[in-house]
C-alpha cells in the first residue's frame, strides 16, 4: 500500500468505531398486562464465549432502560434489510407513546427462558439475562448471558451449519444502515492461503 499521499487529520476523541451491529432489543414490564417494547441499539457487542455473553449500552432516560433494569431480561434480535424500516422506527419512537410491535406489524413470540418476547420476523434472536450493570456515564452497560437462541430454519444447511451470509443482515455505519455483503475471505484465510501456495509448490 502506497501511503505517500495520505494526509491524517487529528480529531478529538469520539465514538468512531465502525461499523457496529444494529439490533432490536425486545423487553416487557413485570405487570400482567404490560405491552412488550422494542428499542433499537447500536452500542451492542459480544463480550464472552463461554458462557456466551453480550452487552448492550442504554441511556437511563430510555423507556426500555427502566424495564430491563427491573426485569433483568431482554431479547436481542438481528436486523435484516426487510427490518431496517422497523428498526429505525423503534429507534426514534418511545414505548411510552406507541406500541411498536403493533405499529410495525411485528410478531412477539414468547421467550423460552425469559419473559421478554423475541421478534418472529428477525432471523436470529437471543434470549438474555442481565448479570451486571456498569454505569459508564451517558449510558449504562448491561452485561448479559445468552440463555438460548432462535434461528430461522431456512438459514441452516443440510450439514447443520448456519449460513448467516444469506440473511441479508444490516449493520450501522456512522449514521447509515448498510447491508452486510461482499465476501472478502473467511476466518483464517490469510494463513490457509499460504498453506495452499506451499502445497502447490511441492
Ligand atoms: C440506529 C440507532 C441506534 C441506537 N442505539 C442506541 C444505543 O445504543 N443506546 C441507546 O440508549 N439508544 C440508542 N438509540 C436510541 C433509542 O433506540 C431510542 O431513543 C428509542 O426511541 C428508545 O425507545 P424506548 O424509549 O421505547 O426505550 C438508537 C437509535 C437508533 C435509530
Amino acid at each position: 500500500m502506497n501511503t505517500s499521499n495520505v494526509k491524517k487529520l487529528d480529531w478529538k476523541a469520539g465514538t468512531l468505531l465502525n461499523p457496529v451491529p444494529v439490533v432490536m432489543v425486545a423487553c416487557v414490564g413485570e405487570g400482567q398486562n404490560e405491552k412488550p417494547n422494542i428499542i433499537t441499539l447500536a452500542w451492542a457487542g459480544t463480550i464472552n464465549s463461554n458462557p456466551p455473553m453480550l452487552s448492550v449500552s442504554i441511556r437511563k432516560e430510555r423507556h426500555s432502560h427502566g424495564i430491563i433494569s427491573k426485569t433483568g431480561e431482554f431479547t436481542v434480535n438481528l436486523v435484516t434489510k426487510g427490518l431496517a424500516w422497523a428498526a429505525d422506527y423503534c429507534g426514534v419512537k418511545s414505548g411510552r407513546d406507541v406500541d411498536k410491535f403493533k405499529e410495525m406489524q411485528l410478531t412477539a413470540v414468547a421467550g423460552a427462558d425469559v419473559r421478554a418476547p423475541y421478534i418472529m420476523e428477525s432471523p436470529v434472536s437471543m434470549e438474555c439475562r442481565v448479570t451486571q450493570v456498569i454505569e459508564l456515564g451517558s449510558h449504562d452497560m448491561f452485561l448479559a448471558e445468552i440463555l438460548c437462541t432462535h434461528v430461522n430454519a431456512d438459514l441452516v444447511d443440510a450439514a447443520g451449519a448456519l449460513q448467516l451470509e444469506n440473511a441479508g443482515l444490516v449493520c450501522y455505519n456512522h449514521g447509515q444502515y448498510q447491508v452486510v455483503g461482499g465476501k472478502l475471505g473467511f476466518y483464517g484465510f490469510s494463513v490457509r492461503k499460504k498453506k495452499v501456495i506451499k502445497r502447490e509448490k511441492k
